[in-house]
Protein backbone atom coordinates (compact mmCIF):
# COMPACT_ATOMS: atom_id res chain seq x y z
CA UNK A 1 0.00 0.00 0.00
CA UNK A 2 1.38 3.32 -0.84
CA UNK A 3 1.90 6.03 2.18
CA UNK A 4 -0.80 8.61 0.75
CA UNK A 5 -3.29 5.63 0.67
CA UNK A 6 -2.43 4.57 3.94
CA UNK A 7 -2.74 7.63 5.19
CA UNK A 8 -5.82 8.32 3.53
CA UNK A 9 -7.51 5.47 4.98
CA UNK A 10 -6.28 6.28 8.32
CA UNK A 11 -8.00 9.81 7.62
CA UNK A 12 -11.15 8.38 6.64
CA UNK A 13 -11.47 6.29 9.96
CA UNK A 14 -10.95 9.54 12.07
CA UNK A 15 -13.39 11.05 10.38
CA UNK A 16 -15.99 8.70 10.47
CA UNK A 17 -18.72 9.40 12.62
CA UNK A 18 -18.39 7.72 16.44
CA UNK A 19 -21.04 4.92 16.50
CA UNK A 20 -24.23 5.09 15.31
CA UNK A 21 -25.79 7.50 17.67
CA UNK A 22 -22.94 9.88 17.57
CA UNK A 23 -23.26 13.07 19.66
CA UNK A 24 -27.28 12.41 20.02
CA UNK A 25 -28.54 13.16 23.60
CA UNK A 26 -30.91 10.32 24.98
CA UNK A 27 -33.18 10.17 28.32
CA UNK A 28 -33.60 6.43 29.17
CA UNK A 29 -35.51 5.63 31.93
CA UNK A 30 -35.40 3.47 34.39
CA UNK A 31 -31.60 2.21 33.68
CA UNK A 32 -30.52 2.15 36.99
CA UNK A 33 -30.60 -1.64 35.97
CA UNK A 34 -31.91 -4.50 33.66
CA UNK A 35 -32.68 -3.44 30.37
CA UNK A 36 -32.38 0.20 30.62
CA UNK A 37 -28.71 -0.24 32.26
CA UNK A 38 -27.88 -2.26 28.93
CA UNK A 39 -29.69 0.38 26.79
CA UNK A 40 -27.28 3.53 28.19
CA UNK A 41 -24.25 1.26 28.20
CA UNK A 42 -25.00 0.18 24.22
CA UNK A 43 -26.11 3.72 23.36
CA UNK A 44 -22.90 5.00 24.79
CA UNK A 45 -21.02 2.52 22.86
CA UNK A 46 -22.84 4.22 19.85
CA UNK A 47 -21.34 7.99 20.91
CA UNK A 48 -24.64 9.01 22.29
CA UNK A 49 -24.98 11.33 25.59
CA UNK A 50 -26.37 9.21 28.22
CA UNK A 51 -28.97 10.75 31.02
CA UNK A 52 -29.20 7.54 33.30
CA UNK A 53 -32.62 8.51 34.68
CA UNK A 54 -33.79 6.07 37.69
CA UNK A 55 -35.58 6.35 41.59
CA UNK A 56 -32.99 3.97 42.77
CA UNK A 57 -29.87 6.90 42.75
CA UNK A 58 -26.95 4.84 43.53
CA UNK A 59 -27.80 2.46 40.79
CA UNK A 60 -28.25 5.22 38.41
CA UNK A 61 -24.78 6.95 39.64
CA UNK A 62 -22.96 3.44 39.12
CA UNK A 63 -24.10 3.27 35.64
CA UNK A 64 -23.62 6.35 34.53
CA UNK A 65 -19.96 6.25 36.13
CA UNK A 66 -19.60 2.63 35.01
CA UNK A 67 -19.95 4.08 31.07
CA UNK A 68 -17.47 6.83 32.01
CA UNK A 69 -14.97 4.77 32.96
CA UNK A 70 -15.40 2.87 29.45
CA UNK A 71 -14.65 6.44 27.65
CA UNK A 72 -18.26 6.87 26.98
CA UNK A 73 -20.36 9.85 27.92
CA UNK A 74 -23.42 9.70 30.68
CA UNK A 75 -24.58 11.78 33.57
CA UNK A 76 -27.45 10.39 36.40
CA UNK A 77 -30.46 11.94 37.08
CA UNK A 78 -32.41 10.24 40.28
CA UNK A 79 -35.89 10.55 40.85
CA UNK A 80 -39.02 9.19 40.64
CA UNK A 81 -40.75 9.19 37.25
CA UNK A 82 -44.45 9.43 39.45
CA UNK A 83 -43.56 12.71 40.41
CA UNK A 84 -44.48 15.64 38.47
CA UNK A 85 -40.96 17.90 39.51
CA UNK A 86 -38.43 14.94 38.88
CA UNK A 87 -39.90 14.66 35.48
CA UNK A 88 -39.81 18.62 34.49
CA UNK A 89 -35.95 18.51 36.23
CA UNK A 90 -35.47 15.10 34.24
CA UNK A 91 -35.80 17.29 30.95
CA UNK A 92 -34.06 20.75 31.91
CA UNK A 93 -30.85 18.60 33.39
CA UNK A 94 -30.74 16.47 29.93
CA UNK A 95 -31.05 19.77 28.20
CA UNK A 96 -28.12 21.55 29.92
CA UNK A 97 -26.26 17.93 29.38
CA UNK A 98 -26.95 18.19 25.72
CA UNK A 99 -26.10 22.20 25.17
CA UNK A 100 -29.44 22.37 25.11
CA UNK A 101 -31.00 19.10 22.33
CA UNK A 102 -32.46 16.20 23.44
CA UNK A 103 -32.54 13.61 20.39
CA UNK A 104 -33.86 10.23 21.92
CA UNK A 105 -36.13 9.50 25.01
CA UNK A 106 -36.61 6.19 26.31
CA UNK A 107 -39.59 5.25 28.61
CA UNK A 108 -38.55 2.29 29.92
CA UNK A 109 -39.12 2.61 33.83
CA UNK A 110 -41.49 0.10 34.77
CA UNK A 111 -42.20 -2.81 37.03
CA UNK A 112 -45.46 -5.01 37.67
CA UNK A 113 -47.93 -5.41 40.42
CA UNK A 114 -50.01 -8.48 39.50
CA UNK A 115 -53.32 -9.66 40.94
CA UNK A 116 -56.36 -11.45 39.25
CA UNK A 117 -58.68 -9.02 38.50
CA UNK A 118 -61.50 -10.15 41.10
CA UNK A 119 -58.17 -9.33 43.59
CA UNK A 120 -57.22 -6.12 42.08
CA UNK A 121 -57.07 -3.10 44.49
CA UNK A 122 -57.90 0.68 43.24
CA UNK A 123 -53.51 1.52 44.05
CA UNK A 124 -52.50 -1.75 42.16
CA UNK A 125 -54.45 -0.61 39.15
CA UNK A 126 -54.14 3.61 39.35
CA UNK A 127 -50.07 3.25 40.23
CA UNK A 128 -49.13 0.93 37.43
CA UNK A 129 -51.40 3.06 34.87
CA UNK A 130 -49.93 6.42 36.08
CA UNK A 131 -46.14 4.88 35.64
CA UNK A 132 -46.46 3.04 32.43
CA UNK A 133 -48.74 5.82 30.68
CA UNK A 134 -49.13 8.52 32.46
CA UNK A 135 -45.44 9.12 32.95
CA UNK A 136 -43.98 8.46 29.93
CA UNK A 137 -46.97 10.67 28.25
CA UNK A 138 -45.74 13.84 30.76
CA UNK A 139 -42.29 13.45 30.13
CA UNK A 140 -42.78 13.44 26.74
CA UNK A 141 -45.22 16.01 27.02
CA UNK A 142 -42.24 18.54 28.80
CA UNK A 143 -39.65 17.29 26.33
CA UNK A 144 -41.83 18.83 23.52
CA UNK A 145 -39.47 21.66 22.84
CA UNK A 146 -36.71 19.95 22.14
CA UNK A 147 -38.68 17.64 19.40
CA UNK A 148 -40.67 20.14 17.76
CA UNK A 149 -37.79 21.44 16.06
CA UNK A 150 -36.41 21.75 12.53
CA UNK A 151 -32.23 21.45 13.21
CA UNK A 152 -31.96 18.59 10.60
CA UNK A 153 -30.73 16.06 13.01
CA UNK A 154 -33.11 12.73 13.77
CA UNK A 155 -35.22 12.45 16.96
CA UNK A 156 -36.47 8.84 18.14
CA UNK A 157 -39.02 8.09 21.24
CA UNK A 158 -39.69 4.31 22.28
CA UNK A 159 -42.04 3.53 24.25
CA UNK A 160 -41.57 -0.06 26.06
CA UNK A 161 -44.67 -2.38 25.80
CA UNK A 162 -44.71 -6.41 26.75
CA UNK A 163 -46.33 -9.29 25.03
CA UNK A 164 -49.06 -8.54 28.28
CA UNK A 165 -49.99 -5.48 26.68
CA UNK A 166 -50.65 -7.34 22.69
CA UNK A 167 -51.63 -10.51 24.03
CA UNK A 168 -53.18 -10.03 27.52
CA UNK A 169 -51.93 -11.91 30.41
CA UNK A 170 -53.90 -13.59 32.86
CA UNK A 171 -52.99 -11.88 36.30
CA UNK A 172 -51.95 -8.81 34.48
CA UNK A 173 -54.99 -6.50 33.99
CA UNK A 174 -53.42 -3.22 35.40
CA UNK A 175 -49.95 -4.22 33.52
CA UNK A 176 -51.80 -5.65 30.14
CA UNK A 177 -53.87 -2.38 29.61
CA UNK A 178 -50.85 -0.10 30.50
CA UNK A 179 -48.69 -2.08 27.95
CA UNK A 180 -51.33 -1.80 24.96
CA UNK A 181 -52.07 1.72 26.39
CA UNK A 182 -48.28 2.89 25.36
CA UNK A 183 -48.68 1.60 21.38
CA UNK A 184 -51.68 4.39 20.96
CA UNK A 185 -49.41 7.00 22.62
CA UNK A 186 -46.32 6.02 19.88
CA UNK A 187 -48.59 6.08 16.71
CA UNK A 188 -50.02 9.34 18.11
CA UNK A 189 -46.43 11.18 18.62
CA UNK A 190 -45.53 9.47 15.39
CA UNK A 191 -48.72 11.17 13.58
CA UNK A 192 -48.19 14.55 15.63
CA UNK A 193 -44.60 15.26 15.33
CA UNK A 194 -43.26 13.28 12.30
CA UNK A 195 -44.82 15.20 9.29
CA UNK A 196 -43.33 18.48 10.38
CA UNK A 197 -40.24 17.57 12.24
CA UNK A 198 -39.67 13.98 11.18
CA UNK A 199 -39.34 12.73 14.63
CA UNK A 200 -40.08 8.96 14.56
CA UNK A 201 -41.51 7.23 17.56
CA UNK A 202 -41.90 3.04 17.85
CA UNK A 203 -42.93 0.39 20.43
CA UNK A 204 -40.76 -1.87 21.72
CA UNK A 205 -42.59 -5.39 22.88
CA UNK A 206 -40.58 -7.55 25.03
CA UNK A 207 -41.32 -11.19 25.75
CA UNK A 208 -39.06 -13.11 28.23
CA UNK A 209 -36.23 -10.71 29.63
CA UNK A 210 -34.17 -12.23 32.06
CA UNK A 211 -34.06 -9.58 34.66
CA UNK A 212 -35.39 -9.28 38.68
CA UNK A 213 -38.67 -8.69 37.18
CA UNK A 214 -38.56 -11.96 36.01
CA UNK A 215 -36.37 -13.72 38.63
CA UNK A 216 -37.60 -15.95 40.80
CA UNK A 217 -39.79 -13.94 43.63
CA UNK A 218 -38.34 -15.69 46.21
CA UNK A 219 -35.33 -13.59 45.49
CA UNK A 220 -37.28 -10.99 47.63
CA UNK A 221 -36.72 -8.06 44.85
CA UNK A 222 -38.97 -5.13 45.76
CA UNK A 223 -39.81 -1.59 44.85
CA UNK A 224 -41.27 1.00 47.15
CA UNK A 225 -44.43 3.04 46.17
CA UNK A 226 -44.38 6.84 46.62
CA UNK A 227 -46.77 6.35 49.93
CA UNK A 228 -44.38 3.48 51.50
CA UNK A 229 -45.87 0.15 50.29
CA UNK A 230 -43.12 -2.32 49.55
CA UNK A 231 -44.54 -4.38 46.19
CA UNK A 232 -42.47 -7.74 45.57
CA UNK A 233 -40.95 -7.86 42.35
CA UNK A 234 -40.25 -11.33 40.44
CA UNK A 235 -42.48 -14.62 39.13
CA UNK A 236 -43.64 -17.12 42.19
CA UNK A 237 -41.69 -20.33 41.17
CA UNK A 238 -42.79 -22.85 43.85
CA UNK A 239 -40.26 -25.54 45.47
CA UNK A 240 -38.20 -28.37 44.07
CA UNK A 241 -38.34 -30.48 41.25
CA UNK A 242 -42.12 -28.82 40.49
CA UNK A 243 -39.87 -25.54 40.29
CA UNK A 244 -37.15 -26.98 37.70
CA UNK A 245 -39.91 -28.54 35.53
CA UNK A 246 -41.67 -25.84 35.73
CA UNK A 247 -38.46 -24.36 34.52
CA UNK A 248 -38.26 -25.78 31.51
CA UNK A 249 -42.02 -26.00 30.42
CA UNK A 250 -42.32 -22.29 30.22
CA UNK A 251 -39.90 -21.80 27.58
CA UNK A 252 -41.92 -24.40 24.97
CA UNK A 253 -44.05 -21.63 23.56
CA UNK A 254 -40.63 -20.08 22.31
CA UNK A 255 -39.35 -20.65 19.28
CA UNK A 256 -35.75 -20.09 20.19
CA UNK A 257 -36.39 -22.55 23.79
CA UNK A 258 -34.75 -19.65 26.10
CA UNK A 259 -35.64 -16.30 27.26
CA UNK A 260 -33.79 -13.42 25.91
CA UNK A 261 -30.70 -11.46 27.96
CA UNK A 262 -31.11 -7.80 28.66
CA UNK A 263 -28.48 -7.03 26.65
CA UNK A 264 -30.37 -8.69 23.56
CA UNK A 265 -33.47 -6.27 24.51
CA UNK A 266 -31.14 -3.20 24.28
CA UNK A 267 -29.93 -3.89 21.20
CA UNK A 268 -33.40 -4.22 19.57
CA UNK A 269 -34.10 -0.33 21.12
CA UNK A 270 -30.65 0.55 19.61
CA UNK A 271 -31.56 -0.85 16.61
CA UNK A 272 -34.99 1.18 16.37
CA UNK A 273 -33.25 4.09 17.59
CA UNK A 274 -30.76 3.95 14.75
CA UNK A 275 -30.18 5.56 11.07
CA UNK A 276 -30.80 1.76 9.98
CA UNK A 277 -34.56 2.00 11.36
CA UNK A 278 -34.85 5.54 9.73
CA UNK A 279 -37.76 4.62 7.70
CA UNK A 280 -39.24 2.73 10.75
CA UNK A 281 -41.93 4.65 12.54
CA UNK A 282 -45.31 4.09 14.66
CA UNK A 283 -44.79 0.52 14.90
CA UNK A 284 -44.57 -2.36 17.80
CA UNK A 285 -41.41 -4.31 16.66
CA UNK A 286 -41.74 -7.61 19.13
CA UNK A 287 -38.36 -8.89 20.80
CA UNK A 288 -39.44 -12.18 22.07
CA UNK A 289 -37.64 -15.39 20.50
CA UNK A 290 -40.56 -15.64 18.11
CA UNK A 291 -43.12 -15.98 20.70
CA UNK A 292 -46.87 -15.32 20.74
CA UNK A 293 -46.16 -15.33 16.70
N1 LIG B 1 -38.09 -8.30 31.90
C1 LIG B 1 -39.06 -8.64 31.07
O1 LIG B 1 -39.25 -9.83 30.75
C2 LIG B 1 -39.95 -7.59 30.47
C3 LIG B 1 -40.91 -8.01 29.54
C4 LIG B 1 -41.74 -7.07 28.96
C5 LIG B 1 -41.60 -5.73 29.28
N2 LIG B 1 -40.66 -5.34 30.20
C6 LIG B 1 -40.58 -3.91 30.51
O2 LIG B 1 -39.24 -3.48 30.34
C7 LIG B 1 -39.01 -2.35 31.20
C8 LIG B 1 -37.72 -2.58 31.99
O3 LIG B 1 -37.92 -3.69 32.85
P1 LIG B 1 -36.72 -4.59 33.43
O4 LIG B 1 -37.13 -5.99 33.21
O5 LIG B 1 -35.42 -4.10 32.93
O6 LIG B 1 -36.91 -4.31 34.99
P2 LIG B 1 -35.88 -3.88 36.14
O7 LIG B 1 -36.63 -3.97 37.41
O8 LIG B 1 -34.61 -4.64 36.00
O9 LIG B 1 -35.56 -2.36 35.79
C9 LIG B 1 -36.56 -1.37 35.84
C10 LIG B 1 -35.99 -0.09 36.40
O10 LIG B 1 -37.03 0.88 36.48
C11 LIG B 1 -36.87 1.61 37.68
N3 LIG B 1 -38.12 2.19 38.12
C12 LIG B 1 -39.23 1.52 38.54
N4 LIG B 1 -40.16 2.37 38.95
C13 LIG B 1 -39.65 3.62 38.77
C14 LIG B 1 -40.15 4.92 39.01
N5 LIG B 1 -41.34 5.13 39.57
N6 LIG B 1 -39.38 5.98 38.68
C15 LIG B 1 -38.14 5.79 38.15
N7 LIG B 1 -37.61 4.59 37.93
C16 LIG B 1 -38.36 3.51 38.23
C17 LIG B 1 -36.34 0.59 38.67
O11 LIG B 1 -35.69 1.20 39.79
C18 LIG B 1 -35.42 -0.25 37.81
O12 LIG B 1 -34.09 0.21 37.87
C19 LIG B 1 -40.26 -2.18 32.05
O13 LIG B 1 -41.09 -1.19 31.48
C20 LIG B 1 -40.92 -3.54 31.94
O14 LIG B 1 -42.31 -3.47 32.16
C21 LIG B 1 -39.83 -6.23 30.79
Amino acid sequence: MSSSSRIDQIAGHLNYPKGLLAGQVAIITGSGQGIGAETARLFAKEGAKVVVSDIDGKKASDVADSIKAAGGSATSVAGDMLDDNYINELVKKAAEFGNGKIHIIVNNAGYTWDGVIHKTTDKQWETIIALHNTAPFKLVRAAAPYFRVKDGEPRCIINISSTSGLHGNAGQANYALAKAGVTGLTKTIAKEWGPQYGVRANTVAFGHILTRLTAAKEAGAFITTPDGQKVALGIPTGKGALASAAAKEQYTDIPLRRPGTATEAAGAVLAVCSPLFAYVNGQTISVTGGRNM
